[in-house]
């Protein structure tokens, strides 16, 4: 199925249509099995997105008591730190809304190693998703990830060895050259392309030639990793503001 590419007038536009397009896949999701299962991207793009969610015309939409809440990726720093992306999360949607604290996943970074609190976390996708040992990939209801100007996603960088990951489902990787310069721990392909939908949020002149790289080019997953992300079974949408699309030609 090929990507569905909405151009969105600034960044409060893209906002606004990612929190209606969380609510739907949400609803659509407890409709069908009874629960949502949703992981949330990290960085600064998706900040506002989970702002508006926060916001009550949008909250009443999601019945939040059948919502389960995971990362995309996570910084190795302490959960506390200004740059967790739970953190963020924690600030910007769950503090606001009625959602039991047991749904929400952070990353467990307080283990001693990225490598740890990967395995760790891979072992409470099996459990919150129920797969046994033969089971899987965790097959998500919705995805929401970034671009970064690399082309990375999610915490997937260019040339770094998660990209090959096919046996696990979360990774430790190394910083990559963006800010902040700490391990991560990342979803890795199969998990992102097991998903029933994943969204790509992108803002700013800064992503323009990645994105066009990516929606436009023949850049391989080792130069530009967010073309790595073709779900197998599921939709791929991507949100992108004006000054994000500043390049495309199509
Ligand atoms: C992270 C993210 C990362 C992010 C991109 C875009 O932990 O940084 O998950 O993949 O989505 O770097 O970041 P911005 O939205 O801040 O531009």
């Amino acid at each position: 199925m090929s990507p569905a590419v909405t151009i969105c007038r600034d960044g409060d536009d893209l906002a606004a249509r990612a929190a209606d397009l969380v609510a739907q896949a949400a609803e659509a999701a407890i409709w069908a099995r009874g629960r949502a299962m949703l992981a949330l991207a990290g960085g600064s793009t998706p900040k506002v997105t989970y702002g508006l969610m926060a916001q009550p015309a949008r909250r009443i939409r999601i019945d939040w008591a059948r919502t389960f809440l995971f990362l995309g990726d996570e910084r190795f720093v302490p959960p506390d730190d200004p740059s967790s992306n739970f953190a963020m999360v924690r600030r910007t949607l769950l503090a606001p809304v009625p959602v039991p604290a047991r749904h929400a996943f952070p990353v467990p970074t307080q283990l001693g190693t990225a490598a740890a609190a990967a395995a760790a976390y891979a072992a409470t996708l099996a459990e919150e998703f129920a797969i046994g040992d033969r089971g899987g990939p965790p097959r998500f209801d919705l995805i929401l990830l970034g671009l970064g100007e690399d082309g990375h996603t999610a915490s997937l960088f260019p040339g770094a060895a998660s990209l090959s990951v096919s046996d696990r489902w979360v990774a430790a990787t190394p910083p990559g050259t963006l800010p902040p310069p700490v391990e991560r721990i990342t979803l890795t392909f199969p998990v992102l392309n097991a998903a029933r939908a994943v969204v790509f949020l992108v803002s700013g002149a800064s992503k323009a030639e990645a994105l066009r790289d990516v929606l436009e080019g023949r850049p391989s997953r080792e130069e530009r990793p967010a073309v790595g992300v073709r779900p197998a079974d599921g939709t791929l949408t991507w949100l992108v503001d004006e000054a994000a699309a500043g390049r495309l030609t199509r």
